[in-house]
C-alpha cells in the first residue's frame, strides 16, 4: 500500500509573547492509503497542531506534509474533519448539515443526489428518521454521528478525527466505535484519529503512534494485528491487555514519569510505622 499521508521531519513552534513555544520536533509519520492511524500522547503535546498541519490549515516551520504525492501548502477540500465538539449549524436540519460540504466542494451532483448521499450515510449510522430534526433535538452521541456523516459526505481522501468521542459517556462512545467500523466497511477512507483513550486506539486503528511530550516527536509505534480488537469482547483478551500495557508504559515515558520496569506496577512495601511495628510486651 502506498502512503497517502506523509509527514516528513516536521518541526514547528508557536510564536507567543514569551517567545517561541516549540511544539513539534522532527516528527515523521506515514499513513498508508486506506489505513487507520491513532495518535495518542500527553495533553498539550501537539496532537491538534499535527491535525492542522495535515489539513493544510497551517504550515510547519520546517519539514513537509504530503497527501497523495502532493505537497500540502493550503487548506484542502479532500480532508474531512470531526472534533470533540460537533459544530452543527442550528438553523439547518440534520440533513442540511450533512449536505453542507457538498454545497462547498465543487461537485457534479444534483441537489437530489446530494441529499440521497447524505440520507444514505445517516441511515448507516442509525439516524434514519432524524433527517429533519435540528441539532439541539439530538443527544450528544447522535450529534456526533451526524458530524461524522458530514465529515465524510464528500468522500474525502483523509478523515481527521480530533478526539471526536472524548465528550461522550462510555457506552455511547463504544457504540460510536462500532459505528466507525461500520462506516469504514462501506466507505474507504484513510484516517488519523487523535484520542486519549487507549482502548479506543486499539479498537479502531491499524497502527497506534505515541507522541512524546512537547515538543513532540513520534516516540513509539504499535501495529495492531488484523486479529486485533474489532469487537468489544476482543478488548478483554490477553492480547489486548498486553497492547494496552505497552501503550500505557509508553505514555508514562512520554509524560516523563518514571516508567514501570515490568508491565505491571507493584506498590512498594509500606514503610513500617509505629503502630505497624509489633510491640514488644514486657
Ligand atoms: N495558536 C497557538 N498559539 C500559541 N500556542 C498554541 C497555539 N495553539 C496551541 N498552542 C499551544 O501548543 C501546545 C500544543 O497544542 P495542541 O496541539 O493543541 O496540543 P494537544 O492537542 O496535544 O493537546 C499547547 O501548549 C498549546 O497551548
Ligand atoms: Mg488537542
Amino acid at each position: 500500500m502506498a502512503d497517502l499521508i506523509e509527514i516528513r521531519h516536521v518541526t514547528h513552534a508557536y510564536a507567543t509573547p514569551k517567545g517561541p513555544l516549540p511544539v513539534l520536533d522532527d516528527l515523521s509519520l506515514s499513513v498508508p492509503e486506506g489505513s487507520f492511524c491513532a495518535v495518542v500522547g500527553p495533553s498539550g503535546c501537539g496532537k491538534s497542531t499535527l491535525t492542522r498541519l495535515i489539513a493544510g490549515l497551517m504550515k510547519p516551520d520546517r519539514g513537509e506534509v504530503w497527501l497523495h504525492g502532493e505537497r500540502v501548502k493550503s487548506p484542502r477540500a479532500t480532508v474531512g474533519m470531526a472534533f470533540q465538539n460537533p459544530v452543527l449549524l442550528e438553523w439547518r436540519t440534520i440533513l442540511q448539515n450533512v449536505v453542507l460540504p457538498l454545497e462547498i466542494v465543487p461537485t457534479k451532483l444534483t441537489q437530489a443526489q446530494k441529499e440521497a448521499r447524505a440520507r444514505e450515510l445517516l441511515e448507516l449510522v442509525g439516524l434514519e428518521g432524524f433527517e429533519d430534526k435540528r441539532p439541539s433535538e439530538l443527544s450528544g452521541g447522535m450529534r456526533q454521528r451526524a458530524s461524522l456523516c458530514r465529515a465524510i459526505v464528500h468522500r474525502p481522501e483523509v478523515l481527521i478525527l480530533d478526539e471526536p468521542f472524548g465528550a461522550l459517556d462510555a457506552f455511547t462512545r463504544e457504540d460510536l466505535w462500532q459505528t466507525m467500523h461500520a462506516l469504514r466497511a462501506e466507505e474507504p477512507f484513510t484516517s488519523v484519529l487523535i484520542t486519549h483513550d487507549l482502548r479506543e486506539s486499539i479498537f479502531l486503528a491499524d497502527e497506534v503512534v505515541v507522541l512524546s511530550g512537547r515538543p513532540a516527536t513520534a516516540q513509539f509505534r504499535l501495529p495492531v494485528p488484523d486479529t486485533g480488537p474489532r469487537t468489544l469482547d476482543d478488548l478483554y483478551t490477553p492480547q489486548a491487555a498486553a497492547m494496552l500495557n505497552t501503550l500505557r508504559h509508553q505514555i508514562e515515558i512520554a509524560q516523563g514519569r518514571t516508567p514501570a520496569a515490568g508491565t505491571r506496577k507493584t506498590l512498594p512495601d509500606p514503610a513500617p510505622t509505629e503502630s505497624a511495628t509489633p510491640e514488644i510486651l514486657p
